[in-house]
């Protein structure tokens, strides 16, 4: 009898708390993406990107919390906070926590709407994204490896490193026109640096090791070094086929 009663409990919380596969799902995803925008997104920001309450996309808020916390805050709100309580019934909470997770998960995880073919031939072709950049051993290397960007960024990380790519200068990559003593000029990305010494990268791909010494000056910029018209030299949907591509870029054996 005794064991009986034990199995019903387990059963029953193992029907509360989704497993990790469920808070996957597409459909709960939409269901909780929907309900956000009604609920969430005048304090949070439609993208998560934060307001009156904290950024829930790229802040360490959710990444870092338990899906049992999240679902607690959710349904309690955080007391003395502006954060309010919403008292949903556990489904349509869990469905919350599902929207929430798939914001700060690796784009390979996510729903992303475009064609990853024509995304793959716009990387190669019209976008010109292979000169400065490499997938699998294939481009230019001025710019960062996108061989796991899939894996290792976001969905919104991925459209705004080709929409807007000076508001985040990924690490290492930031851009450095140099002039030496004798005047000459030397654009590109800062590799390596010290009181006496600087490797930069040039927009050809040739890495040059200068003596401090030898400049007259070195301006680091706020700038990307990558096109930042991309939004306007491409379509709204050629972006979509962009980003999709690129989720899927992963060193693992099935991306391709
Ligand atoms: C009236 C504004 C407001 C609304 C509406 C709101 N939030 Fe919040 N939320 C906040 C504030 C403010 C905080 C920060 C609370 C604190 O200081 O810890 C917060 C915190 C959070 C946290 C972090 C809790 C923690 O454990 O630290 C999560 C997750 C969250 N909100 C999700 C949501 C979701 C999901 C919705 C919609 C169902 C929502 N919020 C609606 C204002 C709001
Ligand atoms: C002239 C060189 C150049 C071209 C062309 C270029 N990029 Fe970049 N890209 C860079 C550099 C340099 C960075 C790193 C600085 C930054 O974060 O903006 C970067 C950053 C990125 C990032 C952010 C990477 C990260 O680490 O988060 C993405 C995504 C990206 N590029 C995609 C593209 C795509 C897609 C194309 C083609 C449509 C493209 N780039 C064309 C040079 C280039």
């Amino acid at each position: 009898m005794k064991r009986y009663f034990a199995i019903c409990a387990l059963s029953a919380f193992a029907q509360a708390i989704p497993s990790d596969k469920q808070l996957l799902d597409p459909a709960w995803i939409n269901e909780g993406r929907h309900q956000y925008r009604l609920a969430c997104g005048g304090c949070h920001g439609n993208g998560g990107e934060g307001g009156r309450g904290p950024n829930l996309a790229d802040g360490a808020t959710v990444k870092r919390a338990k899906n049992e916390r999240l679902f607690g805050a959710i349904k309690n709100g955080v007391p003395g906070t502006d954060m309010p309580g919403f008292n949903w019934d556990d489904e349509k909470t869990w469905r919350m926590v599902a929207f929430l997770r798939s914001l700060s998960a690796p784009a390979m995880q996510a729903i992303v709407p475009g064609d990853v073919e024509n995304g793959r031939a716009i990387f190669h072709g019209k976008g010109q994204c292979t000169g400065c950049h490499m997938i699998r051993g294939g481009g230019g290397f001025i710019g960062p490896d996108l061989t796991d960007a899939g894996a290792t960024r976001t969905v919104k990380q991925l459209r705004e490193g080709i929409v807007a790519p000076s508001d985040r200068i990924a690490e290492g990559f930031q851009t450095v026109k140099t002039v030496a003593v004798d005047g000459t000029k030397l654009n590109g990305v800062v590799k390596n640096r010290n009181n006496y010494s600087l490797q930069v990268l040039d927009e050809g791909g040739k890495l040059h090791l200068i003596d401090a010494a030898s400049l007259r000056e070195i301006n680091l910029e706020v700038k990307s070094l990558m096109p930042g018209d991309y939004k306007t030299k491409l379509s709204a949907k050629e972006i979509d086929d962009l980003v999709a591509f690129l989720a899927k870029q992963s060193v693992r054996a099935e991306a391709k």
